[in-house]
């Protein structure tokens, strides 16, 4: 199996903000984002191990910016390191200003999604290249927040997180 690039697993979705999807606010309402970025990092991952591909889980999501009732919303999700089976998926989000055209990051997060045969048993996937200085940054530090969030799901021992040890010595 040969590398892919993230970009060759770039997957953009833009959409608007409407009534329904929002909070007493009138802002996006939490749970309605992490479906749309769910959605986009899932079609990611499967563009990168054009395979059957699951969540296991949801490493880290921060709403640093409320989105309002109308916004046109852009999730971008490209796969920013691949394991055996399984995939970090790294999701930006941009709200676009209506007069001027510019986008603004309002949200960022990251999953992870196992490439699964039929059965749903955990299948091998290719590793991933990053080109650019943020894909490189990205694919570094993605050891630690798999063995952080295997530590959190209680499925690796602290002394196991050999990563995260690192990080304190
Ligand atoms: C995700 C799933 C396939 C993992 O199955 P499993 O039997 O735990 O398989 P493994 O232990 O071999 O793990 C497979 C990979 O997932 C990784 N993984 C499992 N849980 C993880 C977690 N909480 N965080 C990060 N990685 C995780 C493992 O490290 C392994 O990665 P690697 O092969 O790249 O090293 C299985 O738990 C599942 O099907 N879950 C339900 C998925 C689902 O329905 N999602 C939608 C939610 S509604």
């Amino acid at each position: 199996m040969s590398a892919k690039t993230p970009e060759q697993s770039k997957t953009i979705m833009t959409d608007m903000v409407l009534p329904g999807e929002t909070n007493p606010l009138n802002n996006l309402f939490g749970g309605e984002l992490l479906a749309r970025m769910d959605r986009a990092a899932s079609i990611s991952a499967r563009r990168h191990s054009r395979r059957i591909v699951v969540t296991a889980s949801v490493n880290h999501v921060a709403f640093n910016r409320a989105v309002p009732l109308g916004s046109v919303v852009t999730v971008e999700a490209k796969v920013s390191r691949a394991f055996k089976t399984s995939m970090e998926v790294f999701i930006d989000v941009w709200v676009e200003d209506r007069e001027s055209g510019d986008k603004a990051k309002a949200n960022e997060a990251i999953y992870t999604f196992v490439a699964v045969d039929e059965t749903g048993r955990p299948i091998a996937v290719p590793e991933v290249r990053p080109e650019t200085d943020l894909e490189k940054e990205r694919y570094a530090a993605a050891l630690r927040r798999k063995q952080l969030s295997l530590l959190l799901a209680g499925k690796i021992k602290p002394n196991d997180a050999t990563e995260l040890k690192a990080l304190f010595e």
